[in-house]
């Protein structure tokens, strides 16, 4: 690593981070783009078999390329180490699956990716681990369910898709003193934004198809953690083996390049678009944590330095006028994930929390009457000029 590394600004880390190679003189990482490595002997191969983490021995276990992208977002995040996987549901059910045992309890905040409340409410009871859902942007609620002893805290913040923001570091000092870790789900922040382990948090997960990457061509996902925890989910992973291949780690590492450059849009964007949601008249309300008349402002002042390029808002007309207003974009575009340059749309109740029962959403805060928007980084004037127009054709 570069000796000057540590005193980088964030900006300088993304776009020199990726430099850090593997000892050629490319000016780009290659792209080990191989299942396996030869060995030089076989006192070598019988060494790795029993080694942690090699990244020269078979690519389930590690890879040169995927390595690169590890050591970058550890260090974005002031992490110890970082462990990348196929997805981020990859991440998150590998990370789980390292801390959890049958008999353990979750608690976990009411408000997740749908993917990952069906992690806990439908595929872990099966295996013994319970989990309770609490609503942790009130941290009173998060202490009385820690009261039960629980294995760990579960927390996403800002969450999918109602933009909930839980106040990290307070949840992390109670999780503490009941000797329960933290999780949080930093997809929709990214490090730009938010760094949960500074706050208290014990382990990050990452969609990296999101932020990270940043261009709508890659499923990826990174756990940040200390280097223990780290070395056991690396057990974890390389057993259920969901490795993220060569190629997509190379994509992750040229999008992170840009992540700076891409934020700052993002957040700037995301705050003139909720802004003028806000002003509608055919607007019921708006989700952003960077409104001033946002519950959770102060909160989101506190942890984050920008506020994200996510925001969700509720129409007047409810599910008709919702279907109706994420077909009548014309530049932003109708598609679920979100965190690329494009602008997309969608609608949580029929689309990426559809599965869920009707129970749940109404639960987690998911009106038929939301739409969730991933702020791109055109030209907002572009985007206002899209949204004013759908928003009259409903
Ligand atoms: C907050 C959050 N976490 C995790 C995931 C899962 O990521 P992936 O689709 O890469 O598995 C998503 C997907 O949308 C998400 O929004």
């Amino acid at each position: 690593m570069n000796e000057n590394l540590r005193s980088w600004r964030f900006d300088t880390k993304t776009v020199h981070l990726l430099g850090e190679r593997t000892g050629d003189t490319s000016f780009v990482p290659p792209i080990y783009q191989t299942s396996t490595f030869q060995l030089k002997s076989a006192k070598e191969g019988a060494d790795y078999a029993i080694s942690l983490h090699p990244v020269r021995f078979y690519t389930r276990w590690g890879n040169p390329t995927t390595h690169i992208l590890e050591n970058a977002v550890a260090e974005l995040e002031e992490g110890e180490r970082a462990l990348a996987a196929s997805s981020g549901m990859a991440a998150i059910s590998t990370a789980i699956l390292t801390a959890v045992k049958k008999g353990d309890r979750i608690v976990a905040q009411k408000t997740l990716y749908s993917a990952t409340e069906q992690l806990f409410t439908e595929i872990l009871p099966n295996f013994g681990v319970s989990c309770d859902l609490v609503d942790a942007r009130d941290p009173e609620k998060v202490k009385k369910a820690l009261s039960k002893p629980a294995r760990l805290l579960y927390l996403e913040t800002p969450a999918n898709p109602t933009l909930d923001v839980v106040d990290i570091k307070a949840c992390a000092e109670i999780a503490s003193e009941k000797g329960a870790l933290v999780f949080v789900d930093n997809t929709y922040a990214t490090p730009y934004n938010q760094n949960p382990l500074k706050l208290g948090a014990s382990v990050i997960l990452h969609s990296a198809t999101k932020y990270l990457s940043g261009h709508f061509d890659v499923t990826g996902g990174v756990i940040v953690a200390s280097r223990t925890f780290i070395e056991k989910a690396w057990k974890t992973l390389k057993i259920f083996g969901p490795s993220l291949s060569p190629f997509d780690s190379w994509l992750i590492i040229r999008g992170l390049k840009t992540l700076a450059l891409r934020m700052e849009r993002h957040n700037h964007n995301a705050m003139k678009l909720a802004e003028f949601l806000e002003a509608h008249h055919l607007v019921e309300n708006v989700f952003y944590p960077g409104l001033p008349k946002n519950s959770k402002h102060s909160v989101a002042k506190k942890q984050m330095r920008g506020f994200g390029g996510m925001l969700s808002f509720e129409l007047k007309g409810g599910y008709k006028a919702a279907r109706k207003f994420v077909e009548s974009v014309k530049l932003a575009r109708l598609a679920v994930s979100l965190g690329g340059v494009e602008t997309i749309v969608e609608h949580p109740a029929s689309m990426t929390h559809g599965m869920l029962s009707e129970a749940s959403r109404r639960k987690a805060g998911i009106s038929d009457a939301l739409i969730r928007v991933s702020v791109g980084i055109e030209d907002v004037r572009d985007l206002l000029d899209d949204f004013d127009r759908a928003l009259h054709q409903g």
